[in-house]
Parts: C-alpha cells; sequence; structure tokens
C-alpha cells in the first residue's frame, strides 16, 4: 500500500494536530525520528510492507516509514480519521474507541502509540463496560495497560508499542507485565522523542512466540540520533528494568592529593608568617 499519491512522493502526510481538541484524547504526536526508529524496527522483524493495525492511528504517522502492505487503523478523532484515510486511501480507517473495536481482525504486526494516563473512571460507561467483558481485573487507574493488550489481540506475532514510562514499574501495572511475561523482546527507553513533551518514553517490542526469560534493553536519543548503550537483562515481572549508563567514577590519585593538600598548608603557613611579620613592624612604629 502506498501513502496518497499527492502525499507519497516525498513520504509527507497531512496531520490532524489541533492541541486544544487533542489534549481531551491524550494525542502527542510521534516526532520523525522516533517513527523512523520503530520503521527500521518493524522492518527487522517483520520484512518490507508488512499487515499493520493501529488502534490509536491518528493520523497514520507512526506508520508513514513503514509502508504498510495492508493497514487497518482506529481513531476516536474524526478528524485524525479523516486525515488517516485520506493519507492511505486503500486502508480501512474506523472512528470509533478502540475498547468497543470488535472485529476479530488480526494482521501481522501492531504499532502504536497509545494516549497516555487516560483514567478508566472518566471513560463512557460503554468503554468501561467492554473492557471489563475482557479484563474483567480492570476496575480503577489508568487505561495504558488495556491499550497495549487489547492492541496484541489484532497481531499474529509481533507488537511495537510507545509506552509512559510507569507501565515498566508501577504497581498498577504488573498485571500487564506478568500478562507479556517472557514475549517481552525489547525494552527501549527513548529520550527527546515528541516536539511536545520533553519526557522520555518507553517503546517495547513484543514477541508473541518469545520463550525465553531474557530481553534486550537500549537507551535511545532522538535528538542526536544516537544509541547510548545496550545490553540483556532478565525478565522479571515487578519491574522492567530500563537500561541505565554506568556513571563514570573519576580516579582519584591519593598521592597528589596528599601533595596538595601539603603544598596548600606550607602556602598558609607562609601567608601567617607574612601577617605576623607585618603586625609586628606595625605596632612598633
Ligand atoms: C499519542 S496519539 C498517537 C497518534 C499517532 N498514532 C502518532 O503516533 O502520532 C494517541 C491517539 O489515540 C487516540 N485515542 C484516544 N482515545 C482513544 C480511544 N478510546 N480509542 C481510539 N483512539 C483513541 C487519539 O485521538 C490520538 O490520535
Amino acid at each position: 500500500m502506498k501513502l496518497n499519491e499527492d502525499v507519497g512522493g516525498n513520504l509527507e502526510i497531512v496531520e490532524h494536530n489541533n492541541r486544544k481538541k487533542a489534549d481531551k484524547f491524550a494525542e502527542y504526536i510521534t516526532g520523525e525520528t522516533l517513527r523512523r526508529y520503530v520503521a527500521e524496527k518493524v522492518t527487522h522483524y517483520c520484512g518490507k510492507y508488512p499487515t499493520v493495525f493501529d488502534g490509536a492511528c491518528g493520523s497514520g504517522q507512526l506508520e508513514q516509514f513503514i509502508s504498510p502492505n495492508e493497514f487497518i487503523g482506529v481513531d476516536i478523532q474524526p478528524e485524525a480519521v479523516e486525515a488517516a484515510r485520506y493519507n492511505y486511501p486503500s486502508a480501512e480507517i474506523y472512528c470509533q474507541s478502540f475498547f468497543q473495536f470488535s472485529p476479530n481482525i488480526k494482521m501481522q504486526c501492531t504499532v502504536m502509540n497509545p494516549p497516555f494516563s487516560i483514567k478508566f473512571k472518566d471513560l463512557p460507561k460503554e468503554d468501561k463496560q467492554a473492557i471489563q467483558a475482557s479484563y474483567p481485573w480492570k476496575k480503577s487507574g489508568v487505561v495504558d495497560d488495556i491499550f497495549i493488550l487489547k492492541g496484541l489481540e489484532h497481531c499474529g506475532r509481533y507488537g511495537f508499542f510507545i509506552a509512559f514510562a510507569g507501565i515498566a514499574y508501577r504497581n498498577t501495572e504488573r498485571k500487564l507485565r506478568e500478562l507479556i511475561g517472557n514475549q517481552l523482546a525489547e525494552l527501549h527507553l527513548v529520550e527527546n522523542a515528541f516536539e511536545d513533551t520533553v519526557i522520555s518514553v518507553l517503546f517495547l517490542v513484543i514477541d508473541k512466540r518469545k520463550q525465553s526469560d531474557l530481553y534486550e534493553r537500549v537507551l535511545y536519543d532522538c535528538k542526536t540520533k544516537t544509541e547510548k548503550g545496550c545490553d540483556t537483562a532478565k525478565i522479571n515481572p515487578e519491574k522492567w528494568d530500563v537500561f541505565t549508563p554506568e556513571i563514570e567514577r573519576e580516579e582519584i590519585d591519593i598521592a597528589a592529593l596528599e601533595a596538595e593538600i601539603a603544598k596548600q598548608e606550607a602556602r598558609r603557613r607562609r601567608l601567617e608568617d607574612e601577617l605576623d611579620e607585618f603586625v609586628r613592624i606595625t605596632f612598633k612604629q
């Protein structure tokens, strides 16, 4: 599937990005560097031109550099859906709440940047009922976990999610971490990813067929477009630790430090002697 011919040549897309309206639905548009970063990962796991599902697709920004062969999207904002339909004329884009999305659709992968920190208690009754029908344990808190779990229902094997950092350590998302378990393949901490917020975000790669209890951790900076480090760690549902670079310790040369202290003490004694001499001469006069 190509992007709209009008805009596809240079890979630009039209975007709905009305801050006032978008705040209500926590629409933080994925910046270009992170879009490309996600697209590279999708290609790595799924190959070129995969079939893609996105349950919070906005204008289809996250799919811009993926070039999906087939694309099915859902978004609650009519203006965003209109833009997505324009950008991907042969895609199926549904305008509704993802929580009430029921078609049994499975694409090769799900790629999503769901809204962060939308509260369960603030959702309309129909959303709450739909959530509790599938996830009866969900009764409060934010619904970041439900967007991810429901997103995973629509992929054959791989899920790629941008998420708020809290999902890795908050008690309220422990169930999510338990349910994902060993399917967590990669956990990226991404710095400077968004134009409208400075917070670092997570980028999760989930492989439904993965069995090993190890996951790859990466620290990536969108501003400098550099990977600042990576390693492998054991999955622990209590807390998904992100990669943190070791703080460089300055080596202290004790001998040099002692020599410097002795030098300063000698200087102090010399100054005191000079002061004594000055006082002695002054008083004599
Ligand atoms: C963080 S934005 C991501 C937009 C776009 N995919 C991107 O990556 O830039 C989250 C999107 O979720 C949509 N959204 C919020 N609540 C929703 C819901 N209940 N169902 C479907 N979409 C929802 C918003 O309208 C918004 O477009």
